[in-house]
């Protein structure tokens, strides 16, 4: 069986944690793909060079979830090459056997626009922070202005800016709880399947 669920959103808004329930749940594969941009934000050197020899090696580095590799992520994915140099492996993913969840910016407009679930997870940007405050740590009003700061990026670039692809459910995350969200991540994909 081919089955995409493509989940979209910004920084923070609780797209992993989903991905993983609904993963989990119907025992679909997922690919978390914010960690191929992360991996080669922080990689080094060409970026461009570094997303087209991407290792497993690279992805399984521990300092991915940093404030700072986030950042260079979505500098990195401003640039078309970049992006051009991970699609095909996406697509793949998302059209394998068995089942696909991915959650990234640009899963249900560019990666699998024929995804038979799209997800928009989002919440506001003050929450959002002080969720990634609470898994990081430092200071809360640093962590909201990057949060602001990598948002502004995502939506703002020519690329496969981060916008909810045509046909996505929005689930707004600021009033629920993390069990709620994903009751009703599940609930949409069982519909479908
Ligand atoms: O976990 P969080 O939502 O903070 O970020 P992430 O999903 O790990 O993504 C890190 C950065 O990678 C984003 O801010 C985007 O700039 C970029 N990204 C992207 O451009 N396209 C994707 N499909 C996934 C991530």
């Amino acid at each position: 069986m081919i089955f995409t669920v493509a989940i979209d959103g910004p920084a923070a808004a609780g797209k992993g944690t989903i991905s993983r329930a609904v993963a989990d749940r119907f025992g679909f594969a997922h690919l978390d793909t914010g960690a191929l941009y992360r991996a080669v934000g922080v990689k080094g050197g060409d970026p461009v060079v570094a997303a087209q020899t991407l290792t497993p090696e690279d992805l399984a580095r521990e300092d991915l979830r940093t404030l700072e590799a986030g950042q260079a992520a979505s500098r990195a994915a401003v640039i078309p090459q970049v992006r051009a140099a991970l699609l095909e492996f996406q697509r793949r993913f998302a059209r394998r056997e068995g089942g696909a969840v991915l959650d990234g910016r640009d899963i249900g407009t560019v990666i699998c626009p024929e995804a038979e679930v799209k997800l928009y997870v989002t919440a506001s940007p003050e929450i959002r922070a002080h969720r990634r405050w609470l898994e990081l740590g430092g200071d809360e009003a640093e962590v909201l202005a990057q949060v602001k700061d990598r948002d502004a990026r995502d939506m703002g670039r020519a690329d496969a800016p981060l916008r909810p692809a045509e046909g996505a459910v929005e689930i707004d995350t600021s009033t629920m709880t993390i069990d709620e969200a994903v009751a009703r991540a599940i609930a949409l994909v069982e519909a479908r399947l």
